[in-house]
């Protein structure tokens, strides 16, 4: 059976999630519920990130310890699969035995790579990882626009230098394949400005303990990253090997990681590095999304415009909320999120669009009697659209381009609306002609497969209109599948 591995980057809990977490999440789940509904065998996999120094800085403000702060931040994190209706087949946490036992066992196989030295640098807490004086902008990381730590160490150091020709073919050649193209070209470009050995761990005493101790030296623990990055093949029990790390990531060619633009570099360069020290396979597709914005500006505590997704989700239907995130701009590039903004798309696409052609056609179908349309065939246009919208759907679902996808579906329900409008059906619910018959058929036919390609973005409300659709015969209330926001 064709089979997908599909993970999310694991979130740092050092606050409560915001809306930019759920987004990626919501990106990662729609892709994981359109290989479910082609038949494949799916795994995907979310977690959280909870060995971080930032987690630990966080927690002492807070003045509670590590662990109980971390728990705490897990939960909500946790709490969005719920809240957003992701379907993950397995969540891990960095915490986990099973998750420190397969970092360790990584660690080990790469031993012959790892070596020892006394080192200096800029390192930025925000990004866990450190700069070279060139990479910053006016002296500050340029992601979280601080300064960053100066840190003098004696650390362990991996020797990314030597995998430089490996990587650069790997990425050129496609054999990891990053989705867009232009993130492709970024990644290349860091490869071509030379590879320079990374650190991989920090002393227990900055760690203040917390973290995965490195085999053999407790006085070192393992680098975040280098942790986290792990945890795609600790949540298959690497750790203690077996069937599931092999059925899933050994024997598997379609392994996708789904990350922010952020963070593209660990996956696309230090992982494959790893992994290929390791001696194991690598993953097959990174897509790197863009970032969600509010009201223009980057999500900040300080600006005060952090949206709080639970919030959110209360105030309007998650299967609006999920739609609004894949259908208002393109995965690759930045979106923007304001409640009239939202607002808009919802009652234009949803509430008029598909809504309102659900109820147009039920309530013909209804008066015209649903047993009079049975094996009644579909109009040869309506058929050839269909086959075309699938074709460019599909190719667009698998390269995570949803914005487009959906574009291809607004598209096929606004013609399925022309097409009420030129035939005219109403007038013909006396007409027991088979023509007649054919039209109205081929309208259900296509409320149907329009129900196909929104479940993955809007499963409960197509679930909805799917059992409606069902018992067309017996329904005595409208379905109202999308209520106008007023
Ligand atoms: N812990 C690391 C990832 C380790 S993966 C082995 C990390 N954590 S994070 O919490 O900072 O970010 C988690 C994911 O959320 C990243 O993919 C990041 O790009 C994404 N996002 C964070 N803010 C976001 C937005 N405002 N919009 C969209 N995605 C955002 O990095």
């Amino acid at each position: 059976m064709d089979k997908t591995f599909i993970s999310t980057a694991i979130d740092y809990v050092n606050a409560f999630p915001h809306i930019g977490h759920a987004l990626e999440k919501i990106f990662a789940d729609v892709f994981a519920r359109r290989e479910r509904l082609l038949g494949k065998e799916v795994f995907f996999l979310s977690g959280t990130d909870e060995n971080s120094l930032k987690n630990v800085r966080a927690a002492e403000n807070a003045g509670v310890s590590v662990g109980e702060f971390v728990d705490r931040n897990t939960e909500k994190f946790f709490e969005l699969k719920k809240v957003f209706n992701l379907s993950y087949d397995d969540f891990i946490k960095t915490t986990e035995e099973r998750h420190a036992l397969g970092a360790q066992k990584l660690w080990h196989a790469c031993e012959k790579d790892i070596f020892k030295k006394i080192y200096s640098g800029l390192y930025c807490v925000g990004c866990e990882a450190f700069y070279k004086e060139d990479e910053l902008k006016d002296g500050c990381c340029p992601i979280h626009l601080t300064k960053p730590e100066f840190v003098e160490e004696e650390n362990y150091f991996f020797r990314l230098s030597k995998y430089q020709d490996y990587l650069k073919d790997l990425i050129e050649k496609e054999k990891i394949k990053i989705i867009p193209q232009s993130r492709k070209n970024e990644i290349l470009a860091f490869i071509n400005r030379g590879l320079e050995d990374i650190c991989v761990s920090r002393s227990s005493e900055r760690a203040r303990g917390w973290g995965i101790d490195v085999p053999g030296d407790s006085s070192q623990k393992i680098w975040v990253w280098f942790d986290a990055l792990s945890n795609y093949i600790t949540a298959l029990n690497f750790g203690k090997g077996g069937e599931k790390f092999e059925n899933w990531w050994q024997n598997n060619n379609k392994k996708i990681h789904v990350v922010g633009k952020d963070i593209i570099k660990f996956h696309a360069v230090y992982w494959p590095a790893m992994l290929y020290s390791a001696g194991l396979n690598m993953p097959d597709i990174i897509f790197a999304h863009g970032f969600l914005t509010v009201d223009g500006q980057k999500m900040s505590k300080t600006i005060g415009n952090v949206i709080n997704p639970f919030e959110l989700a209360e105030k309007y239907e998650v299967d609006g909320i999920r739609y609004f995130f894949l259908a208002e701009f393109p995965t690759a590039e930045d979106g923007d999120f304001t409640y009239e903004k939202f607002e808009n798309r919802y009652n234009a696409d949803l509430a008029n669009g598909i809504g309102n052609l659900f109820e147009r056609v039920f309530s013909m179908i209804l008066k015209y009697g649903v047993e009079n349309i049975k094996d009644a065939g579909v109009d040869e246009a309506i058929a050839d659209l269909y086959e075309q919208t699938e074709k460019s759907y599909s190719e667009k679902m698998a390269n995570f381009q949803f914005y487009e996808a959906l574009k291809d579906v607004l598209l096929f329900a606004g013609a399925m609306d022309k097409y009420i409008n030129d035939k005219k059906p109403w007038s013909l619910l006396e007409d027991k002609s088979e023509e007649t018959k054919k039209i109205l058929n081929g309208l259900i036919f296509s409320l149907e497969k329009i129900i196909f390609w929104l479940k993955p973005f809007m499963p409960a409300k197509m679930d909805k209109a799917e059992n409606y659709l069902k018992n067309l015969g017996g329904q005595k209330e409208k379905l109202n599948l999308f209520p106008r926001i007023q």
